[in-house]
């Protein structure tokens, strides 16, 4: 099979490197790819916002999968006008994907579907804003009803910062704080049967102890020693399986990758939010320990076949991935700062590779800076301390000036198991 990959960061580093190891695969191209993801897949120039070209580039190349990585091409329609030229594609279609790009289009599925989440309001007003803010009380959650990459949402005990940031949004949603751990549980459905993978657990806020701005996402680990055995299913019976059967039923089937932001709360599992994709960093960790081929798995997905599949293979093992940002990130961060170190990192031990997020050569062919979250160092290990001190035995010959990166991903997990 040959696999055509849409977008270009950690994610689909992670995605290229799984397929590029999956014995099936006997091609994996990637558009528009980085700087790393060069090394194991052929990269092609395209506006991946650009449907018709997506399709185009997929024909031309020949290939039997396309796999949409990041939400704007799929809230663009992309993966549906790939399936339009009668080409197998892994992603929603635009309107399913409004599960992650419209908050209030989730909650409204959610509550149509019996899906446990946070009481919320959608706000407009001035007026509608001070009495949701009012209702809910502090700690307030305030959020952008649209795309943002993981910063349209504000979590702040501060009554003039929540409505400060309500105001500068055209619509938002106001909703009840949850209190508790969060997880992210990934299913891979086709829009009927839902398979769920292996959980794991995002840092979000950019500074260490879980303080300062929220971010995509600053490091991840899998699995959780921490949570309960039965989690996985009781979320597939209380979350994954309703919402699919409730797109499905509106005629919107979800087929792609459902993701689920969850908070355990003391009163129960609830859904922070859906994304319609891949997280990042969380995949990083979860392709690292996911044994079963992926190829199959996202075509049995794309063209409704995974009630054939038999269940997925997993690995004993535990993953850390720690992200290494820019200067000033998750503001306007810095780019075009060289990137040294990069082999030793990949040489500290056989189970520590580096992805590459936001990076490229620039024309003396140097790896340099191209995003905020430039890379995603990987490892796996005996147990979640082995994997983490892999992980970060790498980050330290790494070399990005002005970079921070969190040093406490996975520390506690590590700790406690
Ligand atoms: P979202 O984009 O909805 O995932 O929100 C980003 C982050 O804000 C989440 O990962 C949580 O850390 C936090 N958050 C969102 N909604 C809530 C909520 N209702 N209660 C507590 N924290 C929340
Ligand atoms: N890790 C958060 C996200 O991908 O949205």
């Amino acid at each position: 099979m040959k696999v055509l990959v849409i977008g270009g960061g950690a994610r689909e580093h992670a995605l290229c490197r799984s397929l590029a190891h999956d014995p099936d695969v006997t091609a994996v191209h990637c558009a528009p790819g980085n700087a790393g993801i060069a090394e194991i897949a052929e990269l092609h120039p395209v506006d991946v916002l650009d449907g018709a070209a997506v399709a185009a580039l997929a024909a031309e190349l020949d290939v039997q999968l396309v796999v949409v990585g990041p939400e704007a091409p799929l809230v663009a329609g992309v993966a549906e006008a790939v399936r339009q030229r009668g080409i197998a594609a892994f992603g929603p279609s635009a309107l399913a994907a409004q599960l992650e790009g419209s908050k209030a289009f989730a909650k409204d599925v959610m509550e149509a579907a019996g899906v446990p989440t946070a009481r919320s309001r959608v706000c407009s007003t001035a007026e509608e804003v001070d009495a949701a803010l009012d209702t809910f009380g502090a700690p307030y959650v305030v959020k952008d009803d649209g795309l943002a990459a993981g910063k349209g949402v504000v979590v702040t005990g501060d009554r003039a910062e929540a409505r400060n940031h309500a105001l500068a949004c055209d619509r938002v949603v106001i909703e009840e704080f949850l209190d508790g751990p969060e997880v992210s549980l990934f299913a891979v459905t086709d829009g009927e049967t839902v398979v769920p993978l292996q959980p794991a657990q995002d840092f979000k806020r950019a500074l260490d102890g879980d303080r300062g701005p929220n971010t995509g996402g600053m490091g991840a680990y899998s699995p959780l020693p921490w949570a309960e055995p039965g989690l996985v299913d009781e979320v597939r019976h209380k979350v994954l399986q309703p919402t699919v059967d409730e797109l499905r039923r509106r005629g919107m089937p979800f087929s792609g990758l459902l993701y689920a932001g969850l908070a355990i709360t003391s009163r129960g599992v609830r859904v922070i939010e859906f994304n319609a994709r891949f997280g990042d960093p969380e995949t990083q960790v979860v392709l690292a320990r996911l044994r079963t081929p992926l190829a199959r798995l996202l075509h049995a997905a794309a063209t409704g076949e995974l009630a054939q599949l038999p269940p997925l293979s997993w690995s004993e093992q535990a993953a850390v991935t720690v992200v290494i940002a820019s200067h000033n990130y998750p503001g306007t961060p810095r780019t075009g700062d060289p990137i040294n170190g990069l082999e030793e990192a990949g040489d500290t031990a056989e189970e520590a590779y580096v992805l590459h997020a936001g990076t490229k050569r620039d024309a003396d062919g140097r790896t340099v800076s191209a995003g905020g979250r430039v890379l995603s160092v990987t490892a796996t290990g005996a147990d979640l301390a082995a994997a983490r001190a892999g992980a970060y035995r790498a980050v330290s010959r790494i070399r990005l000036d002005g970079s921070h990166h969190r040093s406490d991903i996975a520390a506690r997990a590590a700790a406690d198991s």
